[in-house]
Formats: C-alpha cells, structure tokens, sequence
C-alpha cells in the first residue's frame, strides 16, 4: 500500500486585519438592495453601501472577474468597513483576500511576486475527482503488531485484515502498516463506516454505522451516526474539493512528478514556486473546466491603502485584469490628487489614468455628528465598554471635529483609562484625559511643523 502522507488543508487561509471592524456583519441592505439608516453593524453611508451590494450581486453571478473597483474617500469614512462587509455578504466559499499596499515591499520577495500570489490566493477552483475506494462499515478488524524495529519492546502495527459490510455486500481487506497505524490512531473500530482510498491508502471515518450494534445501542453517543452504504464495497465516488490557485501551487511544487490530482492526498516539503508550476497550474486548471471537472470561483482581491502601490505595481495589477484567471480587484484610497509612487506624475487619487478609467468608483463621504455617535456606540457594545452620556457626547464632538477612526481610537483608550482608575464606565473625564495624551492628525502636523520651523531657525 502507498505510504500516507499529511493531506494539504482543503480550504483557503485567510489573513484578515479587522481588528477595528469586528462589528461589522455585512452590508446591512434589504432585499431590494436598498440600505438600512442601521443594520449589520453599519450605520449611514447608505450610497456606498448599495453601490457595494450591485458588487456583491455581480460577484455572486460570476459577472464582474477582471473588474476593478475603487472605494475613494476621506479618512475614517468606511472604506475599509465596506470592504469587510463584501467580505462578509461573499461567505465563507469564495476567496477574500485583504492586503495592504505597504505589504508589497519587502526585502526578500519581489513586488509582483506577492502581488502573483495574492491574486491566486483569491481565485477559488472547485474540482470535481472520481476517486476508485473501499466504503463500508467496519464488521471485523484485526490489528496484527511486530516488535518495533529500533525497540523490541516496543510493539507497532504492521498489518491489518478488516471486515467491509455495505448493504449489497461484505468483502474482507488486508493492508499494510501505514493503514493500521491510521485506524489505530484515529480510534476506528467495529461498526465504523470508513472510506480507504484504494490507491492512496488514505483512511476516513464518516461515523458509527446506525445498523451496527454501537450505533444502535449509544443513545447518548454524540458521534455522526449514518446508514451503512449502499452498493459495492470497492466503488467509484465523486469526490469535491475547493481549493485556490495559490493551494494549487503549492501541491504541485511539493511534488513535481505526477499529476495534481493525486496530489491532492499527498505532499512533501514545500519548495519556492516558480512560473513553470504556475503555468502548469494554469493549462491544468483550464484543462479540467474544459472537461467539466472543474469550476472557477473568482473571489476578491482588496488592497487597501492603495496609494501606497508604486507605478510598477499599477501596471502589474493593470495587465493581471486582462489575463484570462483574475480576480475582482477592490482599491481604497483617501487621496485626492497625489503622485504616483515610483514617478513625478500627479494623478487624480495616486492611481494611472488607465487604471482608473477601467474602473467603477465608489464614494464615501465625511459622516454627520448622528451617524459618528451611533458608529461609537455600536463600538462600544462591540468592545465590551460602558460609558456614561456625557462622554459619548464629547467623543462624538471630537469625531466630528477630528476623524471617527480617531474617535475609534479614543473609546478603547478612554476604556483603559477609567480602568486604570478602577472603574468599569467611563467618565467624560476619560475621554477628556486621553485626548489631551494623544494628538490626532491635523494636531500632530501643526506640532512637528512648528518644531521643523524651530529647527530651521537654529
Ligand atoms: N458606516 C459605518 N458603520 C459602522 N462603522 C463604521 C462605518 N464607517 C466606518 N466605521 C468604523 O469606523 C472606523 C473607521 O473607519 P474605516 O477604517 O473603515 O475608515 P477608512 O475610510 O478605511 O479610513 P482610512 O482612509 O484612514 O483607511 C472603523 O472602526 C470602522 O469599522
Ligand atoms: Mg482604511
């Protein structure tokens, strides 16, 4: 029998930074898409919100791969807060992969590396494999042990004979001692329903079988209880995975001989991926589609801050939109007119002109003192903090005179604060005190300003 080998995790990782946004559940739209002044945990900023449901709606139906959205507005107005939502309103199946722009330099990896793997990240393929295996539920199983070869002792399993009852038929297996060490570890015994992958050798419990007498007489079990199989005991399943182009990779460059398919239940160590595998990756993929094999779930690629990208990213991300397997790319941006990185180009929001041109803008836009003091309030509850009326007042006076991320920031500190002084709730003097320790932006430029003039002086 093959040897076993640890089986890549089937779902895409997620790296998220929503520290600030854990409060936000979605879009907080009806079901004609028109916003809610309050649900999900969003509050105002109803345009944008409905712009980012018509997004959610076209992602859904597969319409809007190779697209680019911009999410343009001034700081602290929710462009990252709308983002999470189309993560959230998207689910858990279709990739969603949050970045900054400061992430693409690094020392040791190149701009468009991590931008490639990023964008692969967000592309979900869902493949559809017959796989040749041995299902039934377990009547008989017998665990022969030898002397561990190192450790006389020491007894190990070297071979197992089981027992395989389907309602159709019962067939007895014989295996070697990768299997038994799997049955043994995974605790399968009688009236276990398991799957062996005939060529693999992989072991799968699918739960207690409700016509085997464990089944039957553990009414207080909680373990999965399902009908012995039907059919054959050897038989030919359908077998679906969800996987990203980046997982792709990274199985195929694990091992290089043979196809990916049976990669899938196996791998070795983990090695640099180069062009070659992606491409490979590639013909694959669209191979499978080709067939019917496989499905392409294009997800969402968000980097926020974006201005932060140099012009060379730009035109990477720019050519990326035209290839065949790309994501939805979502930018934010709280610039007006800026330079673009990386030249002496003044363009509108730090972006080229093309880019922008191939893309649809979303707005949001400053919010009113109502709006501020709801956000503070759901934030609140979100964190866990009490907080008398009066200092909800002043934090709301100075997210209206500031930023809201800076009153954002100020609640949790202000929670600290009366904390630190023994109490559960805070007091307007709270918020008082930590906006006289902190500077928010406009306070901390005109304090370095005066400073720079002092130094210029001397
Ligand atoms: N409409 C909203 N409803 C509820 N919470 C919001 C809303 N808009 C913003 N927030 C919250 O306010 C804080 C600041 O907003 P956010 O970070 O999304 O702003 P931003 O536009 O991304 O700012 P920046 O340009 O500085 O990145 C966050 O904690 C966010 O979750
Ligand atoms: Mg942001």
């Amino acid at each position: 029998m093959a040897s076993i080998r640890e089986v890549p995790a089937s779902s895409p990782k997620r790296f998220e930074r929503i520290g600030a946004h854990t409060h936000i559940k979605g879009l907080g739209l009806d079901e004609n898409l028109k916003a809610e002044k309050i649900k999900d945990g969003m509050v105002g900023q109803e345009k944008a919100r409905e712009a980012a449901g018509l997004v959610v709606k076209l992602i859904k139906e597969g319409k809007l791969s190779g697209k680019c959205i911009i999410l343009a507005g001034p700081p602290g107005t929710g462009k990252t807060a709308i983002a999470v939502a189309i993560s959230r309103e998207l689910g858990e199946n279709v990739p969603f992969i949050q970045m900054s722009g400061s992430e693409i330099y690094s020392t040791e990896r190149k701009k468009t590396e991590i931008l490639i793997e990023a964008i692969r990240k967000c592309i979900g393929v869902e493949i559809h494999e017959m796989r040749k295996v041995y299902e039934g539920e377990i009547t008989s199983l017998n665990i022969n042990t030898a002397p561990h070869p190192y450790n006389p002792y020491q007894r190990v399993p070297e071979s197992v004979r089981l027992t395989l009852k389907t309602k159709e038929e019962e067939r007895t297996i014989e295996a070697g001692a990768s299997i038994a060490q799997q049955i043994l570890s995974s605790g399968i015994s009688e009236g276990h329903v398991v799957q062996i992958d005939a060529e693999t050798g992989r072991v799968a419990s699918l739960g207690l079988s409700l016509e085997s007498s464990k089944g039957k007489t553990y009414d207080v079990d909680t373990r999965r209880k399902i009908p012995r199989p039907e059919g054959k005991v050897l038989k030919e399943k359908e077998f679906v995975y969800v996987l990203t182009l980046a997982d792709l990779d990274e199985i195929n460059a694990r091992n290089r001989s043979g196809g990916v398919f049976s990669l899938l239940f196996g791998g070795s160590e983990t090695k640099e991926i180069d062009t070659e595998v992606r491409m490979a990756v590639d013909q694959q993929v669209k191979e499978w589609v080709d067939q019917g094999k496989a499905f392409i779930h294009p997800g969402v690629l968000f980097i926020d801050d974006s201005h932060l990208l140099d012009l060379e990213a730009f035109s990477f991300l720019g050519r990326a939109l035209e290839s065949e397997l790309v994501p939805i790319i979502i930018l934010a941006t709280n610039r007006g007119v800026t330079r673009i990185r990386g030249t002496d180009v003044k363009s509108p929001l730090g972006f080229p002109i093309d880019l922008i041109d191939r893309s649809v803008i979303i707005a949001t836009h400053p919010y009113d003192a109502e709006s501020i003091q709801e956000i503070l309030r759901i934030r609140a509850k979100e964190e866990k903090i009490e907080m008398e009326d009066e200092a909800l007042e002043k934090l709301t006076k100075v997210g209206a005179n500031t930023s809201l991320r800076y009153a954002v920031q100020l609640l949790s500190l202000a929670a600290q604060n009366a904390k630190a002084r023994g109490s559960e709730k805070i007091k307007k003097d709270d918020v008082d005190r930590v906006d006289e320790l902190f500077m928010d932006v406009t306070e901390a430029a005109e304090y370095l300003k005066k400073y720079e003039e002092r130094l210029m002086v001397h």
